[in-house]
C-alpha cells in the first residue's frame, strides 16, 4: 500500500477515456477499483452518500447525509484527494470544506440535484431586489438549504445568511429568527414549511416565492405579514409520496410506523411518526425493535439496503412507484472505476473546484452551520 497519489506507472498527460471502462464486467471493475484503493491508501478518501446503489456505497470510506460529510471532507487531514460518491453540490461544499491542497473528483459531473437547480444565483438576486423594494432586506436572513449552489451559499454569506441541511433545520432556523424577524428559505419549500411548523409558526405567516411572479407571486401590502417566504422549490424525489401511501400503509401494518424524510410534503410529514435525514432514518432503523414494522419514505436505495440489512424486521417502500434519485445512480462502477483509476495514472478527471471568490464567503454561510453544531 502507498500513501502518495504519485503514480508507480510512468507520467502520462491524457487521461484514459469513460469508454474504456463503459462496458467491463462488474468483476473486474471491482477488481480496478478495490486495487486503486489499495495502492492509494490514506492518500484517498471516498465519500458515499446513503442514497448511493450498493455496487459504489461498498467502496466509500466513510459515508453520511449531508450535514455528517460536510463535516467528514472538512476534518479529515491525511488525504489528498476526495472522490465523492453523491451529487455536485455535495462534491462543492467538500471542496469548500477541506484543507486548500485536498482535490475533489465526482466520478459522474452530470450528478446532479433537481431540487438544487430550482434556484439560481441570478433569480435569487432578483428576488432579494424586489424584497428591498418592499421591506428592509437587512432584516431577512437568507437561508439555503445545503442542497444548492456554491454560489447561493455564498450569497448566503455575504448577506448574514447560513447554510441548513435536513439534520439541523430547526437549529439554523431558530438561529436565522433570533437574528432578524423574516427568512427567505431556499431551495427546498417542503422542508422550510415543515420545519417552520414544526416550531410553532402558523402557516398564514409562511408564503411561498414563485421565482416566476412578480414579486414571487405575492403583493406589496401581503409580503408584510409574513415571516417565512418559502422559495417555489422541491426534491422531484420526495415529491412522489403522498398523504394517501401511508394510509394504505395503516391499512396493510396496522402496528406499523412511518418514517419519512422532511423534504416531503406537508401533509405526509405530518400523517408519519418520525421525520428525520438520510442517518436518522438508518439509526431510527438499526435501533427498532426485532418483528417491527416500517414504512419508509426516502429514495429507493437506501430503503432497500435497509430492507436487505434487516430481514427481522418488516421495512416497505412507502410508494407504490418507483422513487429513485436518477442523478445519484449516475454515480455507478463504471464511473468510479475510472475516476480513481485516472487519479492514480496522475490524469485525474471531474475535479469540482469552486472559484476562491465564492469558496471565501460560502465558507461563511457553512461555518455558521458547523459552528452551531
Ligand atoms: P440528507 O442530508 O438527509 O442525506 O439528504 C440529502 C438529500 O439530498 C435528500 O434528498
Ligand atoms: Fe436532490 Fe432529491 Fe436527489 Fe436528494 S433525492 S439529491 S434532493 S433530487
Amino acid at each position: 500500500m502507498i500513501d502518495t497519489l504519485n503514480p508507480r506507472t510512468p507520467p502520462s498527460t491524457t487521461a484514459t477515456p469513460f469508454s474504456d471502462y463503459r462496458d467491463l464486467d462488474a468483476r473486474t471493475l471491482e477488481e480496478i477499483i478495490t486495487s486503486v484503493k489499495d495502492r492509494l491508501g490514506r492518500s484517498l478518501l471516498v465519500l458515499g452518500h446513503h442514497y448511493q446503489q450498493d455496487e459504489v456505497i461498498r467502496h466509500a470510506d466513510l459515508t453520511g447525509d449531508s450535514l455528517k460529510l460536510s463535516q467528514l471532507a472538512g476534518r479529515n487531514r491525511v488525504c489528498q484527494a476526495i472522490v465523492f460518491c453523491g451529487v455536485h453540490f455535495m462534491a462543492e461544499t467538500a471542496d469548500i470544506l477541506s484543507a486548500p491542497e485536498v482535490s475533489v473528483h465526482l466520478p459522474d459531473r452530470a450528478a446532479g440535484c433537481s431540487m438544487a437547480d430550482m434556484a439560481d444565483v441570478e433569480s435569487v438576486e432578483t428576488a432579494w431586489a424586489e424584497l428591498a423594494q418592499h421591506l428592509d432586506v437587512d432584516q431577512i436572513t437568507p437561508v439555503t438549504y445545503i442542497n444548492s449552489s456554491a454560489a447561493l451559499k455564498s450569497f448566503c454569506g455575504r448577506h448574514g445568511g447560513i447554510v441548513c441541511t435536513s439534520s439541523n433545520a430547526r437549529k439554523i432556523l431558530d438561529w436565522a429568527l433570533g437574528r432578524r424577524p423574516r427568512v427567505l428559505f431556499f431551495p427546498d419549500q417542503h422542508l422550510g414549511r415543515n420545519t417552520a411548523k414544526a416550531m410553532g409558526i402558523a402557516l398564514d405567516r409562511m408564503a411561498v416565492w414563485d421565482p416566476r411572479e412578480p414579486l414571487g407571486g405575492n403583493t406589496g401590502a401581503s409580503i408584510q405579514d409574513h415571516q417565512i417566504l418559502l422559495w417555489k422549490g422541491h426534491c422531484s424525489v420526495h415529491q412522489m409520496f403522498k398523504p394517501g401511501h401511508i394510509d394504505q400503509f395503516r391499512r396493510l401494518e396496522p402496528s406499523g410506523k412511518v418514517l419519512v424524510h422532511p423534504e416531503c410534503m406537508m401533509e405526509v410529514v405530518d400523517a408519519a411518526d418520525l421525520v428525520g435525514s438520510t442517518e436518522f432514518i438508518i439509526n431510527t432503523i438499526d435501533q427498532a425493535e426485532p418483528c417491527s414494522s416500517w414504512g419508509v419514505g426516502t429514495e429507493l436505495h437506501l430503503v432497500n439496503r435497509l430492507a436487505k440489512r434487516h430481514p427481522d424486521k418488516s421495512i416497505r417502500f412507502l410508494s407504490p412507484m418507483v422513487c429513485m434519485c436518477s442523478t445519484m445512480y449516475r454515480i455507478d462502477p463504471p464511473h468510479l472505476a475510472w475516476c480513481l483509476a485516472n487519479l492514480e495514472r496522475g490524469t485525474p478527471i471531474n475535479r469540482i473546484q469552486v472559484d476562491a471568490e465564492t469558496a471565501r464567503w460560502a465558507r461563511v454561510a457553512l461555518d455558521r452551520m458547523l459552528e452551531l453544531g
